[in-house]
């Protein structure tokens, strides 16, 4: 049984990838040699087809700002060739790309993302602060109360914006069974195709019927906004809904996780954070630019030529961005292997550049601030309850993260 994403993701060799089994924060050995080497590197496959990975900052915003790269991955020749017409039909039927705005390019994609945009205001995220604090604190009581060891992930990490976005959006949190474990699947690298379609049509029947639930009789949710004040066809709604929770709890899971384990892991950056709470603004932005969870970058498939960096991309070749590469270029960042949680705020990519440029970022800002901070403030002597090496770092995700953080305090 072949696996999904090896026909969907462009190969490059595994070396590059994090699982070295070296600092368990830091990229791969190899990929760190290779951006020392230069800032746009050419692979060619053995079938002869040719990735770019580009490690330096400014010709990885040049890519990503860039209308001639495609963020449809069937304009990937490779996916073109590998994925027959009768399979991708199966994998990627009309329905389920409608709403998939993530792999749409100008103009579909402006159509919906503006319909979105108005939602997922500075402000509308900063009004929603308050709710947050409600289910930080709710969480750690409950914690607090059942008394230590706890695992982080499941006791915080996770429910936290898994509930967030389910408020959010107008899912029942009850249904958590339904959608959790679907999205983890959906997020799998080791996922069979047989796997992927099975979650991904399970999520949007899921899906589908709470959309039709709100056609019928709206509330306050962002879903019922939708249905109420744009033209979203039905299948565009669910699209876009599985895309928002999809997106929206794993990464700040991942990032909520790893993030206290990386502060753990640096004592003076957490006693640090602790004893000046108001550095949490440089904090949240160093821990996503240090940790750098989209392990696997970005990726986009060039239309026509293009110049990146001094080097002519062809057309039909691909680009991965290395989030990971890119956020620790020594051009940007003095130290770039450094957590500091004081470091000044720079331009890193954490959430992306350009059109695609994360539509949650504030609110994974807000979930991130007020769960960093409140967990210091509550406990204040949280370490790890099993030696480092016992913790499981997942990397079967194309998200980087832990499974699961025992903690004491
Ligand atoms: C796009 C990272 C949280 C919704 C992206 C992209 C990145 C990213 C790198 C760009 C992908 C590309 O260019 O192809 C992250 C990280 C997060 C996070 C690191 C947590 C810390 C969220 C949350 C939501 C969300 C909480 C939803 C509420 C989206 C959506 C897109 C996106 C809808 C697609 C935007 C578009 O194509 O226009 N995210 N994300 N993300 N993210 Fe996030």
């Amino acid at each position: 049984q072949r696996k999904a994403q090896e026909l969907i993701r462009p190969q490059l060799p595994p070396e590059l990838s994090r699982r070295d089994g070296r600092c368990p924060f830091d990229p791969a050995a190899a990929l760190t040699e290779l951006s020392g080497q230069g800032r746009v590197h050419r692979f060619e496959q053995a079938d002869g087809d040719v990735v770019w990975l580009v490690t330096g900052h400014e010709e990885a915003r040049a890519v990503l700002a860039e209308p001639r790269m495609s963020a449809d991955r069937m304009n990937s020749p490779r996916a073109r060739r590998v994925i027959s017409p009768e399979l991708h039909a199966e994998m990627f039927p009309p329905e389920r790309r409608a709403g998939s705005f993530i792999f749409m390019d100008a103009p579909e994609h402006t159509r919906i993302r503006k319909m979105l945009t108005g939602q997922f205001t500075v402000r509308r995220m900063r009004d929603l602060t308050p709710r947050v604090h409600e289910i930080v604190t709710s969480h750690l009581d409950a914690m607090v109360e059942k008394g230590p060891p706890a695992d982080l992930v499941r006791d915080f990490a996770l429910p936290v914006p898994s509930l967030v976005i389910c408020e959010l959006l107008g899912v029942d949190y009850g249904d958590r069974d339904e959608f959790q474990e679907r999205t983890a699947k959906l997020l799998s690298l080791d996922a069979t195709i047989d796997e992927q379609i099975k979650n991904a049509t399970g999520l949007r029947v899921f899906m589908h019927s709470l959309v039709r639930s709100k056609q019928a009789a709206q509330g306050d949710d962002l879903l019922s906004g939708l249905v109420r004040d744009t033209d979203l066809s039905t299948d565009e709604l669910v699209g876009v809904a599985n895309l928002l929770l999809i997106a929206g709890h794993e990464t700040t899971a991942n990032m909520l996780a790893l993030g206290t384990f990386a502060l753990l892991e640096h004592p003076g950056q957490f006693a640090k954070l602790r004893d000046e709470p108001e550095l949490i603004d440089n904090a949240v932005e160093e821990l996503l630019r240090y940790l750098s969870i989209v392990s696997m970058g970005v990726a986009r498939h060039a239309k026509e030529d293009v110049e990146i960096g001094g080097v002519t991309i062809r057309a039909g070749e691909t680009v991965v961005v290395s989030v990971p590469a890119v956020n620790r270029d020594p051009g940007q960042y003095e130290d770039p292997h450094a957590l500091l949680v004081d470091r000044p705020r720079g331009h890193h990519v954490a959430f992306g550049h350009g059109i695609h440029q994360c539509l949650g970022q504030q609110l994974a800002r807000v979930e991130m601030t007020v769960g960093f901070t409140e967990l210091l403030r509550r406990l204040p002597s949280l370490r790890l309850a099993v030696p480092v090496d016992e913790v499981p770092l997942r990397t079967d995700m194309s998200i980087y993260g832990v499974h699961r953080l025992p903690v004491t305090w």
